[in-house]
């Protein structure tokens, strides 16, 4: 879809829909103030006559309104100005980007943009209506014999800003929000592939896709004969079961300063998890083909830092395989050496995201980086610990673990930082080898789990999203959500806002 931003008067604005807020009660905001005075206090009249209240998630469509411009006006109903928030602000776009789509409008000029956000400014606002309304309006149709094209008239919207000064920051909240959302977009595509077409080979010739569209992007494709004869022990343990083979891709975007040490983002690639020999239980096994949104989201993150042109240096890792219980699959009690040259013993196949992710890490160590940060559905702990809202943060390094709530406050794509204690590292103790794959009680899940990482960090700053209850969403609306790309896209933004700073 397209976005623009513009300037003026609600009356003067030759469109096939106006948006204009209403706060409970009845209330008309300024906007709406300046279309009722005129057309001889029409809107007021309507208000009275209680056929809005103005409530979250209450909108109404006018027609022939006198003397405005517009074919229609969509009023949408904003809830108590105090309590306007993000929260609020993004359900409010949600309804209108749903009830825009119910009206034969085209196009609409919004002026939503106006109303007061605690703690937000204008540009904000723009971003996130972007963001919002291109995540309504997806759908994934790939596979669909009969597509749902018919609706989704809607082609283009205006937003409205103050005036002219306005307008050159709003643009650029456009082309941030549009490159999130290309990304978001892309992560979701992946995650919602089936794990039948979705596999290894398959995200490989992805990123090689994404490169051919983007030159700024190299792109590297380690096989198992590669990760043989580097060592990767512990990686290539996991694929074993499959008839698929596994891949390490690695993505280089090198648009920053020569000599500046990259951001690493290493993302989780199970294009399906059984559990391996430590078999999952049937119920909603269909959901184990999103253990590869991880690496889905490193892909829409780049695609969203190519997009931008952001200043920096990016290294995207995707160690990818398939978890399965075939004949030469891990056994409980298989003890492996992974790169690092730290010996793991599986005590249970079904902790195999830990597995690739290790060897990864430390094939990050020859990037030298300013940070490394792994993002990865590791964990069902982390969904008990804090449901689908904010994604679970680990760190080895607290100004990292800071720049990361800062950025997922900024795109509103949060977490929550759960603690690293070397106390909790006891329960990986083996018997047999250096440490074991799962800790010996169901304690702590999400935390031994990072644990088990953090003996692979550290030689740098690290940084550990678990995903698993943000990635996608179970139920009726199952699907991917794309995140973390908008976190994972702000804390680069930032990133560069920060060099630009030291500059001066
Ligand atoms: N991919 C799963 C984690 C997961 C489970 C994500 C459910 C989303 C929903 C991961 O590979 C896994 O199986 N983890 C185990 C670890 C356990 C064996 C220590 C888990 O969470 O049960
Ligand atoms: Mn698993
Ligand atoms: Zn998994």
């Amino acid at each position: 879809m397209e976005f623009a931003v513009k300037s003026g008067n609600p009356e003067k604005q030759r469109t096939a829909c106006l948006v204009l807020g209403i706060y409970e009660s009845r209330r008309l905001t300024s906007s709406a103030e300046q279309l009722d005075a005129a057309c001889g206090g029409a809107l007021g009249n309507l208000l009275r006559r209680g056929d809005l209240e103005g409530k979250p998630g209450q909108s109404l469509p006018l027609f022939n309104l006198p003397e405005a411009l517009c074919e229609r006006v969509l009023l949408v109903g904003c809830g108590r100005e105090r309590e306007m928030d993000d929260r609020r602000f993004r359900q409010m776009i949600t309804h209108m980007a749903t009830a825009l789509n119910e009206t034969g409008a085209t196009e609409a000029v919004v002026y939503l943009t106006e109303l007061a956000v605690k703690g937000r400014d204008l540009n904000w606002k723009i971003r996130q209506i972007v963001e919002v309304v291109e995540d309504v309006n997806y759908r994934f149709e790939a596979l669909k014999s009969k597509k749902d094209t018919a609706r989704r008239l809607l082609r283009k919207l205006t937003l409205s800003v103050p005036g002219r000064r306005e307008l050159s920051g709003g643009e650029q909240a456009i082309r941030e929000g549009l490159a999130i959302a290309a990304g978001v977009k892309l992560a979701k595509d992946l995650g919602n592939m089936p794990p039948n077409l979705c596999t290894p080979t398959y995200l490989a010739e992805q990123a090689l896709a994404l490169a051919g569209d983007f030159p700024a992007l190299r792109v590297e494709v380690l096989e198992e004969a590669d990760m043989e004869r580097l060592g990767m022990g512990a990686l290539l343990s996991v694929s074993h079961g499959s008839a698929q083979p596994a891949k390490l891709i690695r993505l280089d975007y090198r648009q920053g300063p020569a000599g500046q040490r990259p951001y690493v983002l290493v993302g989780k690639g199970v294009t399906f998890d059984t559990g391996g020999i430590s078999l999952k239980p049937r119920e909603h096994m269909d959901e184990m083909k999103y253990d590869m949104c991880g690496a889905a989201s490193v892909l829409g993150t780049l695609r969203a830092c190519v997009e931008l042109q952001l200043p920096l240096n990016v290294t995207g890792l995707i160690p990818t395989v398939e978890n399965m219980p075939g004949g030469r699959a891990s056994r409980p009690g298989d003890i492996v050496t992974s790169l690092s040259g730290q010996t793991i013993e599986i005590l249970n196949t079904d902790a195999e995201g830990r597995l690739i992710l290790c060897d990864a890490l430390s094939y990050a160590e020859q990037d030298e980086p300013a940070a490394v940060i792994d993002i990865a559905t590791l964990t069902g702990a982390c969904i008990i610990a804090l449901g689908s809202h904010p994604h679970g943060l680990f760190s080895n390094h607290p100004p990292l673990a800071h720049a990361l709530q800062t950025a997922g406050h900024a795109a509103y794509d949060r977490v929550w930082e759960l603690p690293l204690w070397d106390e909790y590292q006891e329960s990986l103790d083996s018997n047999f080898a250096d440490m074991a794959n799962v800790g010996n009680g169901r304690d702590a899940g999400a935390i031994v789990a990072a644990c088990f990482l953090a003996r692979f960090a550290k030689k740098f700053h690290w940084a550990h999203l678990d995903i698993a209850g943000t990635a996608w969403k179970s139920g009726k609306a199952k699907g991917a959500t794309g995140r973390p790309v908008p976190l994972m896209t702000q804390y680069l933004l930032d990133r560069v806002a920060e060099a630009g700073r030291g500059a001066h």
